[in-house]
């Protein structure tokens, strides 16, 4: 529910540009992203086959998968390029002070 909020990292854990990879306690794998000072995360997992998004490069706002190169909007979770068909998974994040935190 919306009144739990877990926190996933530090602000300055996530170089401007780049996707990090953060486990949560409930066994969930993110990506967590920070684009023009903003945090968004999505699925680590890719939608096409067992490859970690944050492994991959960012590209004009979408992740672009280290397998086959499909990619993902990052905002939006939309699949962008072939292989990709099915979206991956967004998450609502907000930032408190020095911590990024996540509402679902
Ligand atoms: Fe990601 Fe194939 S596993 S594009």
């Amino acid at each position: 529910g919306a009144d739990v909020t877990i926190r996933l990292c530090a602000t300055d854990d996530i170089p401007e540009g780049e996707v990090r990879q953060f486990a949560v306690d409930d066994g969930r794998t993110l990506a967590v992203y920070r684009l023009d000072g903003d945090y968004f995360a999505t699925d680590d997992l890719c939608t096409h086959g067992d490859a970690s998004l944050s492994e991959g490069e960012i590209e004009d706002g979408k992740i672009l998968c280290p397998y086959h190169m499909g990619s993902f909007d990052i905002r939006t979770g939309e699949a962008c390029a072939a292989p990709c068909s099915i979206a991956i998974r967004t998450y609502k994040l907000a930032v408190d002070g020095d911590d990024v935190l996540l509402l679902d």
